[in-house]
């Protein structure tokens, strides 16, 4: 499986290299770790199945915005990686596993997550949102899209996004912080809730810096 595994990882880092840097290979590398520490307590889960879904599973990202969005990265993705399994001559039951993680991978989609697999590979996901991670992403998100560094959090709440009044605290305020109550599995839930205090600590930080005397 690691040869495969090698194999598939050379496909998907090409194709990620003209993705933006929110979901580039380093993302994807972020997920498939957070998915090994998932594991670590999701026991019953198919290890090759998580990997191989985690490696996959932001393959059509670049293509995604390349078609201007008229096809979601998850289905797409599934797509593409369906094809590439079958070229390595995997068998239909296992493929079809793989494929599913990566179709269901997607916050906003209304296609949820079932088996113990597609739902680690779903949290990993979603893990990189949070914590120290999340607040460099955030920070990066929000920088490309021409938003500014920081504003109160009633002028956060009442921008929208993609505009010059966006900030990545917008971003932590309306989705970032809730992200624990989406978790799918007992382990994620668990570091998201961690990694979540770590950034209410941050911003509280960032607060007092810009608004307040205090230190
Ligand atoms: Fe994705
Ligand atoms: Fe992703």
């Amino acid at each position: 499986m690691e040869i495969l595994f090698n194999k598939i990882e050379k496909i998907v880092k090409k194709k990620l290299s003209s993705s933006p840097r929110c979901h580039d290979w380093e993302h994807t590398q972020r997920v498939i770790h957070n998915a090994e520490l998932i594991m670590e307590y999701e026991k019953t889960a198919d290890k090759s199945v998580v990997r191989l879904g985690a490696l996959l599973h932001d393959i059509a990202r670049a293509d995604e915005i390349a078609i201007k969005g008229k096809q979601c990265h998850a289905v797409r993705g599934s797509e593409l990686a369906d094809k590439i399994l079958e070229n390595e001559r995997i068998d239909e039951v296992l493929r079809g596993k793989i494929v599913n993680c990566v179709k269901k991978h997607r916050f906003r989609s209304t296609l949820m997550p079932e088996t113990i697999e597609e739902k680690i590979v779903y949290d990993a996901d979603k893990l990189d949102s949070v914590g120290a991670v999340g607040i460099g992403r955030a920070f990066l998100f929000a920088g490309r899209t021409g938003a500014k560094v920081h504003n109160t959090e009633e002028a956060a709440l009442k921008s929208e996004s993609y505009s010059e009044e966006d900030t990545a605290f917008r971003e932590y305020l309306v989705k970032l912080r809730y992200i624990p109550d989406r978790m799918l599995t007992d382990a994620g839930r668990e570091i998201a809730k961690k990694r979540v205090h770590y950034m209410a600590g941050f911003f509280e930080k960032l607060n007092r810096e810009i608004f307040t005397d205090d230190e």
